[in-house]
C-alpha cells in the first residue's frame, strides 16, 4: 500500500550542525527520502551551516556520502539523489561570534516558510536564536526545532525555553522528541479514540496495569560521555518513556489539536505521585571489554544507569489504583518497545475452577514488527468438554496494510510537520518542565542516598532486582524475547 503523500510550501529550512552525527544519520537522509516522495517542491532549499569551512560542493559530497551510509541501496536513485544535492548550500558559521550571519541572511528567500533546525548542544541554542533575530532572519513566521537533551533538570529546562522564549512564540517552538513520530506511537491514538471498544474499559476499574518495555541491544555507543551524565532516567524516561505514558493515559483531548493534546498530556505528568524508595531498580551492566558499562561510558566510578525499572502511580480518577510499570535498558537480550495493557479478571467465572483464567492483555507493539496483539479466552476445540485456552488476536501493520508497507522515519514526519506549521507531535514548553519537575526529587534522592545500580549481564533481560519489583505485586514482566 503507498501512502498517500501530501506535499508541504516551497521552504527554505537551515540545519545548524550539518556535519554532525544526527544530520548525516537522520535528518538528510529523512528529507531526501520525501523528495524522493514528491513531498517537497521544487525550489524549496536546504542551507547546512555549521563551523566547519566546508566548500558548498564538499557539503553535498558529504551529503551523498551520508546518503549511502544510512539508506537502503534500494531507495538511492542517482538522477534524484543529484536533483536533491542541488537544493543544498553551506555557510560556514560562529553561532557565538559574527562570521557567516550575513552570508546566511542573503541565502534566505522572502515570503516562504522559514524552518531552522538546531541540531546543536543545547548550550547554544540561546546565541543561534538570538541571531537569528536580531540579523533579521527569522520572524514571526518562522519555525525553531530543537533537539533533546532539553536540560539536564528543571532549572536547565527553564533556561532553555526563556532563552528560546526571548525571540521566538511558542507557537515557533518544536520541541523534538521523535518518539512522538514514530507511526505506531500514533497509532496508539488511533486506536484509543478511533475505537469505541477499548476506551469504555480504559480505567482503573477494569486495567489491572499497564507495562511499557523500551529495550535495547545497542550499548553507549560511543557516547559515553553524553551518556554517563544522563542515564536512563535522563535519556530515555523524562522524555520517551513519559510521552508515551502520557498518550496512553491521557484523557481524550476535545480535538486533535496541538494544544488540545498537550493540555491533556501535561495533565497526566502533573498527576504522577512523587516515586520512592522501593518503587524503582536501577541497573548496569557488567560485561567483558565494551560489554561493561564502566568501560563503554569511559567512566570506571561510575554509578549512572543504563536500565532503570519504575513503578507509577497517577492520581487521578481514571487511574488511581492501577499501576504503570516502566522499564528501559541498554545492552538487553533484544531490541523491543511495547505496551501491555492487562485488564482485570472477570468478576465472576462460569467455567469452574477447574479452569486457568489468563489475563486479557492488549499489546501495542512499537517496534520492530509493529502491530497490535490482544489476548482473549477461546474454548480449545475439541470434544473434551468447556476447555479454555488463551489465545492472540494478532494483527501486523505490515500484513494488515501490505508487506511493502513503507513506515516513514519519524524524523521525516517531524520535519515535515514543521514545514506545515504542525506542533502536535512537539512537546511544550510546560510539558518538558513538568516532566523535569517529577524526575528531579527522584535523581536527587539516589544522590542523597548514595544509590548504586545492580549489574547484570549484557544480552539479559535486565538485573533480578526488577523482577522482583513485580514480583511483589504478583505480577510479571511481559518477557523481551
Ligand atoms: C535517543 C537516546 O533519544 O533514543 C538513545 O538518546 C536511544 O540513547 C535512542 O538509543 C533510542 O531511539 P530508537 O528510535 O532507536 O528507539
Amino acid at each position: 500500500m503507498v501512502a498517500r503523500v501530501i506535499p508541504v510550501e516551497q521552504f527554505d529550512l537551515v540545519i545548524f550542525g550539518a556535519t554532525g552525527d544526527l544530520a548525516r544519520r537522520k535528518i538528510l537522509p529523512g528529507l531526501y527520502r520525501r523528495w524522493k516522495e514528491g513531498q517537497i517542491p521544487e525550489g524549496s532549499k536546504i542551507i547546512g551551516a555549521a563551523r566547519s569551512e566546508v566548500a558548498r560542493d564538499d557539503f553535498r559530497e558529504m551529503v551523498r556520502a551520508a546518503l549511502q551510509e544510512f539508506l537502503d541501496r534500494k531507495e538511492l536513485v542517482d538522477d534524484t539523489i543529484a536533483s536533491f544535492l542541488d537544493m543544498l548550500d553551506y555557510v560556514t558559521i560562529d553561532a557565538k561570534g559574527d562570521a557567516g550571519w550575513d552570508v546566511l541572511s542573503n541565502m534566505m528567500r522572502a515570503d516562504i516558510v522559514r524552518a531552522f533546525y538546531l541540531s546543536v548542544a543545547p548550550a547554544l541554542f540561546g546565541d543561534i536564536a538570538k541571531r537569528l533575530h536580531t540579523r533579521g532572519i527569522a520572524d514571526r513566521n518562522s519555525r525553531i526545532v530543537v533537539e533533546k537533551p532539553f536540560g539536564k533538570d528543571l532549572a536547565t529546562a527553564r533556561a532553555l525555553n526563556a532563552a528560546l522564549a526571548e525571540y521566538f512564540h511558542e507557537d515557533q517552538i518544536y520541541r523534538i522528541d521523535h518518539y512522538l513520530g514514530k507511526e505506531t506511537v500514533q497509532n496508539l491514538m488511533a486506536v484509543r479514540f478511533a475505537n469505541i471498544l477499548f476506551e469504555p474499559l480504559w480505567n482503573s476499574q477494569f486495567v489491572d496495569h499497564v507495562q511499557i518495555t523500551v529495550a535495547e541491544t545497542v550499548g553507549v555507543d560511543g557516547r559515553g560521555e553524553y551518556y554517563d551524565t544522563s542515564g536512563a532516567m535522563r535519556d530515555m524516561v523524562q522524555n520517551h518513556l513519559m510521552q508515551l505514558l502520557c498518550l496512553i493515559a491521557m484523557e481524550p483531548p476535545h480535538c486533535f489539536e496541538p494544544d488540545a493534546m498537550r493540555d491533556e498530556k501535561l495533565k497526566v505528568i502533573r498527576a504522577l505521585d512523587p516515586m520512592g524508595p522501593g518503587e524503582y531498580v536501577r541497573g548496569q551492566y557488567r560485561g567483558r571489554g565494551r560489554e561493561d558499562y564502566l568501560i563503554d561510558s569511559g567512566n570506571p566510578d561510575s554509578r549512572t544507569e543504563s536500565f532503570i525499572a519504575m513503578k507509577l502511580h497517577i492520581s487521578n480518577w481514571r487511574w488511581k489504583g492501577t499501576p504503570f510499570y516502566l522499564r528501559t535498558g541498554k545492552r538487553l537480550k533484544s531490541r523491543v518497545s511495547e505496551i501491555a495493557v492487562t485488564f482485570k479478571e472477570p468478576p465472576h467465572s462460569i467455567f469452574g475452577e477447574s479452569n486457568q483464567w489468563r489475563e486479557n492483555v492488549l499489546v501495542i507493539r512499537l517496534q520492530p514488527d509493529e502491530g497490535m496483539d490482544l489476548r482473549v479466552m477461546i474454548k480449545e476445540p475439541g470434544p473434551g468438554g468447556m476447555r479454555l485456552k488463551d489465545v492472540a488476536l494478532d494483527m501486523s501493520f505490515a500484513e494488515a496494510l501490505g508487506n511493502d508497507l513503507d513506515i516513514p522515519d519519524a524524523y521525516e514526519r517531524l520535519i515535515m510537520d514543521v514545514i506545515r506549521g504542525n506542533q502536535t507531535l512537539f512537546m511544550r514548553g510546560d510539558e518538558v518542565e513538568a516532566a523535569w519537575a517529577w524526575v528531579d526529587p527522584v535523581i536527587e534522592g539516589w544522590e542523597q542516598r548514595d544509590d548504586r545500580p545492580e549489574a547484570y549481564e549484557p544480552g539479559s533481560t535486565g538485573p533480578e532486582g526488577a523482577l522482583m519489583l513485580m514480583h511483589k505485586d504478583g505480577r510479571r514482566w511481559r518477557e523481551i524475547r
